[in-house]
């Protein structure tokens, strides 16, 4: 794909609080144009691999049940620089440290639980879409 894209997941702590429709607000308003998008579910091995980078980490295994505690919206958003604007629309990490207006700043209740995925490089933005979606489920408009 050549476009300009960002993968996002709406986590399963701001699904099950009804904040998709708040937080695709925020997306729309932010000029981002949804590429693809469904409500779906990961498995214990597919949130393993999708988070492998982090396998390490002592917050691994809070962090896999976590994701698979519940549905998550997944999408593929469009922009000029869609990584880094991306990135900044959702705010820290911790949403403690995340910028006034951010999505994480709004929506999270935690570090752990931290309401709203983005990938950090051009690279994983399109591994992270392959991993979610086939080249047909890409819509061009
Ligand atoms: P993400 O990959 O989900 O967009 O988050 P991120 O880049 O802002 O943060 P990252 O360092 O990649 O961490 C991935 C996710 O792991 C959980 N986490 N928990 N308890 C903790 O100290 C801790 N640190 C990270 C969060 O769900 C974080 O988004
Ligand atoms: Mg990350």
């Amino acid at each position: 794909m050549k476009k300009d894209i960002t993968f996002t997941m709406i986590k399963p702590d701001a699904v099950k609080k009804g904040y998709i429709g708040g937080i695709l607000n925020k997306i729309n308003q932010a000029g981002f144009k949804i590429l693809s998008m469904k409500l779906t579910f990961l498995s214990q091995d597919e949130a393993k691999e999708f988070y492998s980078i982090h396998c390490e980490r002592p917050f691994f295994n809070d962090l896999i049940s976590y994701m698979t505690s519940g549905p998550i919206v997944a999408a593929i958003l469009e922009k000029n620089n869609a990584v880094e604007e991306f990135r900044k629309l959702i705010g820290s990490t911790n949403p403690e440290e995340a910028a006034e207006g951010t999505i994480r700043k709004i929506y999270a209740e935690s570090i752990s639980a931290n309401a709203i995925h983005g990938s950090d490089s051009d690279e994983n933005a399109i591994i992270e879409s392959n991993f979610h979606f086939d080249e047909n489920e890409i819509y061009d408009y």
